[in-house]
């Protein structure tokens, strides 16, 4: 069924492409290879890479024109990492289905998001892990002894990002791509995996970041059900292209494919992988299949891995130990529960890196993924966690913990003052913005606010 209620049988899915960079023309040359999808509209903001398009389908410079193109049935989201959330929420909105790069998106509150409202709308969400379709990974998988467990399995994806990118360098910046290396080419390296030996869960992982904070090596351990592990190893700063996946079986055989084999060249095996890209999706459209779940998983476990090295909230500033001395924990009771989560709050840190609360005073608690200290800096995305009533007088500061029900919930950022008198908003850096709901809290809840140790 297409957005407006027509029905896909007997003709090809009429698909738009938004986003014409570096991987487009591995999805211009799928279409053209198949029957069964038909591009019939592209968008970009780039009036230049709208050109070659224009004499053959309408083009648009921006997405919302494109998702409202009579008949259109499904897109394929191309753009850079960080606008996968709002391009996709937009499609699942319009009731268009969605075929979108991996990451699903760069933050995990917002992969479920999207996960839930394809599902309230049923709408068939895909994430394109091109992987999944190498012809060298298809044919290990299939030689593999079905009576022979896989013991362990190691999935290499090294490469140096810089040949990679195209004309904006959005790679390079943590917070467009998501983080470095693992946020961006971790999802596929783990489906990978996820492929040979079902879901994963975390064990381990070392991220080792650049001078800019980009994640630029990692190795992750991860367990799947059935015992077998499965050994991750992303390089950013490889000198050269290493895409390969080894597999252990408990006989004691070694079993080797290379993802790159046989299409020597720079990204030629991505012109067959997307063939099979395409493909999957028109099935599942065509069956109303998927709302996202597989790109969610690699998800969760990109957000583990991060959660795992204790990321963003690091980067507050603690005590000042010229300043500082020892101080009595803050005590405060949870007195009502938000459930909201923006992008766009515009809050502003005041220029005071400290409080003073007096008992039975309420005050609002905001998360943020944001981390810049500097007074006036602009906090958009927050999750907002609920009001407390301060117990006991103290000074809350830049640096101090916060614990709810006996669990971290991350390092108090600053202040906004856009409602004082009535209340401040406490800023909270966490790794993801989250919601009271989604941190567990509950009226009468008790939050503490202390120095670090
Ligand atoms: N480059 C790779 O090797 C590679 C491999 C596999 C997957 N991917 C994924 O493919 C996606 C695209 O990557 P890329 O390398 O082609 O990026 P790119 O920077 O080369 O291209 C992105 C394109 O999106 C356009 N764009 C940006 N915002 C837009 C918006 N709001 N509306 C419409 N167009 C917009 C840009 O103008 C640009 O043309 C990313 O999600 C990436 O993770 C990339």
């Amino acid at each position: 069924m297409s957005a407006d209620g027509t029905t896909t049988e007997g003709r090809p899915l009429r698909v738009g492409l938004i986003g014409l960079g570096v991987i487009s023309k591995f999805y211009v040359a799928a279409f053209e290879q198949l029957d069964d999808v038909e591009l019939v509209a592209v968008c970009d903001l780039r009036p230049t890479a709208l050109d070659p398009f224009r004499p053959k389908m309408p083009v648009h410079t921006d997405h919302r024109k494109l998702l409202a193109t009579p008949g259109l049935d499904a897109v394929v989201v191309n753009v850079p990492n960080d606008v996968h959330h709002a391009v996709c929420a937009d499609a699942i909105a319009a009731g268009v289905a969605v075929c979108v790069e991996k990451p699903l998106t760069t933050r995990v509150a917002d992969g479920r998001a999207l996960v839930a409202a394809a599902r309230d709308a049923g709408v068939v969400l895909f994430t394109s892990f091109h992987r999944r379709y190498n012809d060298n990974a298809l044919a290990l998988l299939e030689r593999l002894p079905s009576d022979v467990p896989v013991t362990s399995i190691t999935v290499r994806y090294l490469e140096r990002i810089e040949e990679h990118a195209g004309d904006d360098r959005w790679y390079l910046d943590p917070e467009r791509c998501g983080g470095g290396c693992v946020a961006d080419n971790g999802p596929n390296a783990f489906d990978t995996a996820r492929q040979f030996i079902g879901d994963l869960s975390l064990v381990e992982a070392k991220v080792l970041r650049d001078a800019e904070g980009v994640d630029r090596q990692a190795t992750v351990e991860l367990r799947a059900a059935s015992g077998a592990t499965a050994r991750i190893e992303l390089d950013w700063a490889y000198p050269g292209e290493r895409k390969d996946i080894e597999v252990h079986l408990a006989d004691g055989t070694v079993h080797h494919a290379d993802m790159l084999g046989g299409h020597d060249g720079f990204k030629r095996s991505l012109w067959h992988e997307y063939v099979g890209v395409l493909v999957e999706f028109a099935a599942d459209v065509r069956a109303g299949r998927g709302h996202g779940e597989d790109g969610l998983a690699a998800l969760e476990l990109v957000d583990q891995v991060y959660r795992s090295q204790g990321a963003p909230t690091t980067a507050v500033p603690g005590p000042d130990p010229n300043e500082d001395g020892l101080k009595f924990p803050v005590r405060s009771t949870l007195v009502k529960i938000l459930t909201h989560r923006r992008d766009d709050r515009g809050m502003s840190l005041t220029e005071f890196a400290s409080r003073c609360v007096r008992r039975g005073e309420v005050h609002e608690l905001v998360t943020t993924d944001q981390t810049d200290p500097t007074p006036g800096a602009v906090v958009d995305r927050v999750g907002f966690l609920g009001f407390v009533e301060i117990e006991s007088a103290g000074v809350l500061d830049r640096g101090d913990e916060v614990w709810a029900g006996g669990r971290r919930i991350g390092t108090v950022l600053g202040f906004d003052d856009c409602h004082f008198p009535n209340h401040y908003n406490v800023l909270i850096a966490v790794d993801t913005p989250t919601t009271g709901p989604e941190q567990g809290l509950a009226p009468g809840m008790e939050v503490r606010f202390g120095a670090p140790n």
